[in-house]
């Protein structure tokens, strides 16, 4: 079932520079939800703290009722939590495929593993495992790629790959930075696409971060703007884009009194 997040007053400071401020929201089970503001307003650091990267000073953060803060972050994947980074990590010189099995690999042995990727103790093996990561490929364009290495491979391909690393976990809640980041412009509408179809096919809650406002304003139900780490406003696309506060974010102070 997709799962609720609910943020309040979470607050993150790094020695005296205060990242995050009262920052409060919550996202409906199985909303598409948009994460926007300039470089530097806290998105990435928003996203380390409902993954358990970062701890914020005060503040709480809930997966459906479960305390993210109580956690342990290696636990949080038993809540359904799933994510991909602004700047992918992978093993380039491991296959596509043993890269994108890498997330859950070490989890099959354990007691949780079965359990987190919700399947019944005895029936998944790796192969399996295999099985679903390559169907994962497929169905986002790069079954192509499976048996090759992504050293040679594009910034977007690489996207695409930890996003399969990431579903391979069957989330119930999916934190997206930057996804479409390194995609040609032709690209972005087919992702669009494969967004949707992952909304439509899964029980599933999706936070996207994303500089790419048609992407914004294609898919999400609802937005929030962060600037210099506190919340800006909380609503549409539309109405965010139309918003004076968020124009200015955008822009700049300087630029739109050169404008003006
Ligand atoms: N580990 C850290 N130590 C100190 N400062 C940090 C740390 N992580 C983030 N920051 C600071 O927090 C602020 C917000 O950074 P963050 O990466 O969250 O922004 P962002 O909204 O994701 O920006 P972008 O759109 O460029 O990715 C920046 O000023 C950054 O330098
Ligand atoms: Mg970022």
């Amino acid at each position: 079932m997709a799962a609720r997040l609910t943020l309040e007053h979470v607050n993150l400071r790094f020695g005296g520079v205060k990242v995050l401020e009262d920052v409060g929201f919550e996202v409906q089970p199985g909303e598409v939800f948009g994460l926007v503001g300039p470089n530097g307003a806290g998105k990435t650091s928003l996203f380390n703290c409902i993954s358990g990267h970062y701890r914020p000073s005060s503040g709480s953060i809930r997966i459906d009722e479960q305390e993210v803060l109580a956690t342990a972050p290696w636990r949080l994947s038993r809540l359904g939590l799933a994510r991909t980074f602004q700047h992918p990590a992978l093993q380039l010189h491991a296959t596509v495929l043993e890269n994108v099995m890498l997330g859950a690999h070490p989890r099959l042995r354990g007691g949780p593993v079965s359990w987190s990727l919700r399947v019944p103790p005895t029936g998944k093996d790796e192969r399996s495992l295999r099985a679903d990561a390559l169907e994962l490929l497929d169905r986002f364009g790069l079954g192509w790629a499976a048996m090759r290495t992504p050293d040679e491979m594009s910034h977007g391909l690489h996207k695409g790959i930890e996003l399969c690393r990431a579903m391979l976990l069957q989330p119930r809640l999916l934190l997206l930075d930057e996804p479409a980041a390194g995609l040609p412009h032709s690209e972005v509408d087919g992702f669009i696409d494969q967004v949707r179809r992952m909304r439509s096919d899964f029980d599933i809650t999706i936070v996207i971060v994303e500089h790419h406002m048609g992407l914004i304003s294609a898919l999400t139900d609802r937005v929030v703007v962060l600037d210099h780490g506190r919340k800006l406003m909380e609503g549409t696309a539309s109405q965010a884009q139309a918003d004076a506060r968020v124009i200015e974010a955008y822009i700049g102070k300087d630029a739109a009194d050169d404008a003006a």
